[in-house]
């Protein structure tokens, strides 16, 4: 049998186990950050049995937090019963027709019919896949391209990978494939611009997460999404509306653009729709425009789909996740909880590198800068939040640098306030650790 003491382990990981997402000369130099064990509401335990404020939900997902044994019990169940059986060639099951109807219920506006998929990144390459046929079955064959914005982040695989507008995620990867394009986040002339510059007869969608997650939690003004919306009726542009970190709550209402009163033409769902404790995503779609492909796809076959969409194990686990959601008033909860994590961050107001504080609901970030009165930012390989996220952590509290100079947070929607609040103050302890340091680069500069 082989050991699991926390050193073999250690060299398990560093020698089989390719981490995502992470510097792998330093992993593999270095070791794991932390090894995992247990989770329990908004904490979560290591192997050496420290335990952590999950001040990020993990990967902003956890939404129910840690430990349920509802979900445990949902998914053996299903297992028990029927784990896994095919979507594909009309065959259907119980959980994923229940699930998707009750997508159906409470997506807003006519979004109705619902593609299942893994995760994320395929549920937006499906999108971009779904709206590419629409538009050659309703006769406009050249609508192929993609406008999605700089700073978004909509996943990795190959056609995600493109739309995401963080160019360090395509260096490696390229080339790109073409017809994506990108825009500035919150600027609806350059969308304009962009439809009117690419030619609206070519334009398939734009695609935009309601508030910028992977890109430093970045909130749109209050106008900003109406005036998206406007823009793509005016040259029939379809919207995608990316909510794989929004939906489900994190942003104080179930969905992200239910805070602007619109509706998108699709709309991808993936994480909180199981609070991670199973792979699942969606692509919804609005019912007019399924309508429309039904009635032009003819005897055609959709030749798309992959062997676990709408897998009856996962859409169980997704059923009774969003029944704890709804019984325990967990989006209610973000709202609350959010203001208070939001107004306990205001308090870097003021602070000689804290230039901004911001969020909408469980989800918050500070931007550090050198000087924050002309934002002149830290050198970006000095890693400014990574220093602060760092120290957090020895602390006992996990939160996230994103693209060096901001530090986010995103809890699991259970969190309690003492647990906010000790949260903040980690976060300060950490400053204060690393504030000498930052100093001494701003002098040296
Ligand atoms: C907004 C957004 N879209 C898409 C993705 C990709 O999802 P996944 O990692 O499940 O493929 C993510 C992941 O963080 C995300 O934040």
């Amino acid at each position: 049998m082989i050991e699991t003491t926390p050193d073999t382990l250690a060299r398990a990981d560093v020698r089989h186990l390719i981490h995502p997402q992470t510097p792998l000369r330093e992993h593999i130099e270095q070791g794991p950050v932390r090894i995992f064990v247990r989770g329990e509401g908004a904490e979560l335990v290591d192997i050496e049995g420290r335990r952590y404020i999950d001040g990020l939900a993990c990967l902003w997902n956890v939404n129910v937090g840690h430990g349920r044994r509802e979900l445990a019990e949902a998914a053996a169940a299903q297992m028990e019963t029927l784990a896994y059986s095919t979507s594909f060639a009309g065959f259907s099951h119980i959980p994923g027709i229940q699930l998707a109807e009750k997508l159906a219920q409470i997506a807003p506006g006519d979004l109705g019919a619902i593609h299942f998929t893994s995760g994320g990144s395929d549920a937006n390459d499906s999108a971009f896949k779904f709206v590419r046929m629409y538009w050659k079955l309703v006769g406009q064959p050249r609508r192929t391209k993609i406008i999605s914005r700089f700073g978004g982040y909509h996943g990795v695989t190959l056609a995600a990978t493109a739309a995401t507008g963080m160019p360090p995620f395509w260096e490696l990867f390229g080339p790109m494939p073409p017809d994506f394009t990108h825009i500035p986040a919150l600027d609806t002339d350059a969308l304009e611009a962009k439809i009117v510059e690419e030619g609206p007869e070519t334009v398939a969608a734009f695609i935009a997460e309601p508030v910028q997650g992977a890109g430093g939690v970045v909130v749109p003004p209050a106008d900003y999404f109406p005036k998206v919306r406007q823009i793509c009726d005016r040259y029939g542009v379809l919207f995608i509306a990316d909510e794989v970190i929004c939906g489900f709550g994190r942003t104080g209402r179930l969905f992200g653009v239910q805070h602007w009163d619109i509706v998108p033409d699709l709309m991808v769902v993936a994480k909180g729709i199981t609070s991670g404790y199973i792979p699942l995503a969606a692509v919804i779609i609005s019912e007019r425009r399924y309508q429309e492909i039904v009635a032009n796809i003819g005897a055609r076959t959709l030749l798309h789909g992959f062997t676990y969409n709408a897998h009856p194990t996962a859409c169980a686990v997704a059923l009774r996740n969003i029944r704890i959601i709804e019984e325990e008033g967990l989006v209610e909860r973000s709202a609350v909880m959010g203001k208070i994590l939001l107004d306990e961050l205001g308090t870097f107001r003021g602070h000689e590198f804290v230039g901004d504080v911001r969020g909408l609901g469980l989800m918050a970030a500070i931007q550090l800068f050198q000087d924050p009165a002309t934002r002149k930012p830290f050198p970006p390989e000095l890693g400014a939040a990574r220093k602060v996220q760092r120290a957090a952590l020895d602390r006992g509290l996990l939160c996230r640098a994103l693209g060096g100079d901001v530090l986010a947070m995103a809890p699991p929607l259970v969190i309690s306030e003492a647990q906010v609040r000790r949260a903040v103050e980690i976060v300060k302890e950490s400053m204060d650790l690393v504030t000498p340091e930052l100093r001494a680069v701003v002098q040296h500069a």
